[in-house]
């Protein structure tokens, strides 16, 4: 085995002097090339879409996509979705540390107090359309927080930070249930803090001032895995969008509204919504032959949705354990003979067999498994990314507080290759 270069020199064709850049190592995964002092020569390097970037580092998550793993603060995944539930895993993402049982305890009845939103916010709610997307009236509203707990939004300021970072964690989920209720017509329901996180959602979601409401134990661990899964991902596109924002300053209300903007995007955190969609119009399993021969075919853009995964070019393992909760849920609720469902799991075979999937490593991604899960649970397609932000709320404000509380941060500024018009002047209006 060869050993690792620590130095990588740049040379050019036009004699001008080699320009020598160190190698920086990090704890696992790939050595990057230093490039930070290349503007000092008047270079600069092009690079869209971060294909070969490393933007920031972070001891935050670790993926490898080629041998399918992720931890978060170096635990496996497959060890918190079994062991911990989503307050823990927060907690751990915040602070580094998995919490012992006083701070796991502390912790949560800090997040639990906090949950109510500011009485005056369910006025912003009423300003919005009623067949408004629940992601845009999330944009909105976790936009708006700033508008009324500014009393701890000094970013220099550690305790204003956590303040900051407990509220979020703790009225998100507040705020995306309300934005369902808010389509629905129905009351907000407000959170019951004797419930955990997971079942104080369901409750927000599913009861009404009418009817006593019990959230099912099976399905609420089901949507505490799904929450624990979705809730970090390393430097992905909202995740880079939460930094970008909030390396100028930017409150962290601002920063995380922006981030479930980006998430919002279709090739991001749409693909769960975008697989019941697909499974709708597939509609009957006689026609899954008929779309697996479209996604194969190069002159049709259609894809199968839920397959695939720009990182992980082995089976993402969110999959493999949303596979197990998928059906432990599709058997507590008795939906396996559910026509919708078989013909999810039918799919599901025929791809895993099939040559053309099997030799692009195209296995089922962690949204297809998870956009049945939350189908089951009677969660409707418009609610899945709102979801999936909620869970990616703990992750967006861990990056964002390790990024504040880096001393050598910047505020972010690409460059750019500028292939615009050369220096030229006006005519004047009329001869234009
Ligand atoms: N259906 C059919 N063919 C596919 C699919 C698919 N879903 N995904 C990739 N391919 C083919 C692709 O056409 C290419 O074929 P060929 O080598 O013959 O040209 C080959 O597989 C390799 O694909 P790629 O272009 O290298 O894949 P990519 O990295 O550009 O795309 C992806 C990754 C996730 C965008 C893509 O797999 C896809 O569109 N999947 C469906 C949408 C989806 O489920 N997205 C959710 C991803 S998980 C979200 C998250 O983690 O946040």
């Amino acid at each position: 085995m060869t050993n690792k270069p620590t130095k990588a020199t740049l040379t050019f064709d036009n004699g001008a002097a080699p320009i020598e850049l160190p190698m920086l190592s990090g704890s696992l995964g790939n050595d990057v090339i230093d490039i930070r002092n290349l503007g000092k020569h008047g270079i600069f390097t092009y690079d869209p879409g971060f294909m070969s970037t490393a933007a920031c580092n972070s001891n935050i998550t670790f993926i490898d996509g080629e041998r399918g793993l992720l931890y978060y603060r170096g635990y496996p995944i497959e060890q918190l979705a079994e062991h911990c539930n989503f307050m823990e895993v927060s907690y751990l993402l915040l602070h580094g540390e998995l919490p012992n049982a006083v701070e796991k305890q502390q912790f949560t009845d800090t997040i639990n107090g906090s949950t109510m939103l500011h009485d005056q916010l369910n006025n912003i709610f009423r300003g919005f359309r009623r067949d408004a997307h629940p992601m845009a009236v999330m944009v909105g509203v976790v936009g708006s927080l700033s508008a009324f707990y500014f009393d701890s939004m000094d970013i220099r300021d550690a305790k204003h930070r956590e303040v900051s970072a407990h509220r979020l964690l703790a009225k998100v989920p507040t705020i995306a249930a309300w934005s369902y209720k808010y389509n629905l017509g129905q009351p907000f329901m407000y959170p019951q803090n004797h419930l955990n996180y997971a079942e104080n959602f369901m409750h927000m979601m599913f009861a009404t001032p009418c009817e006593k409401y019990e959230p099912n134990p099976i399905l609420a661990k089901a949507f505490e895995r799904i929450l624990i899964l979705h809730a970090d991902h390393e430097q992905n596109a909202s995740t880079s969008t939460v930094r970008l924002v909030g390396s100028s300053g930017a409150n962290p209300f601002a920063c995380i509204s922006a981030g479930i903007a980006s998430l919002w995007g279709p090739a991001h955190g749409g693909a769960n919504e975008a697989t019941l969609k697909m499974l709708e119009e597939i509609g009957d399993i006689s026609r899954i032959g008929e779309f697996i021969k479209r996604a194969k075919d190069k002159t049709d853009n259609f894809r199968l949705m839920g397959f695939g995964h720009r990182v992980y070019r082995n089976m993402d393992p969110r999959a493999a354990i949303m596979r197990n909760t998928c059906h432990e849920v599709l058997d507590e609720l008795g939906l396996h003979d559910d026509p919708m469902f078989k013909l999810a799991m039918e799919l599901e075979k025929i791809a895993l067999e099939d040559e053309y999937f099997v030799s692009r490593k195209l296995y089922p991604n962690v949204d297809f498994y998870s956009g049945i899960v939350m189908r089951a649970m009677g969660i409707p397609n418009s609610m899945f990314t709102a979801i999936f932000a909620l869970a990616r709320t703990a992750g967006w404000i861990a990056q964002w507080s390790e990024m504040i509380s880096d001393a050598e941060h910047k505020i972010g500024r690409p460059r750019q290759l500028y292939t615009g018009s050369e220096r030229r002047d006006l005519r004047p209006i009329s001869e234009r």
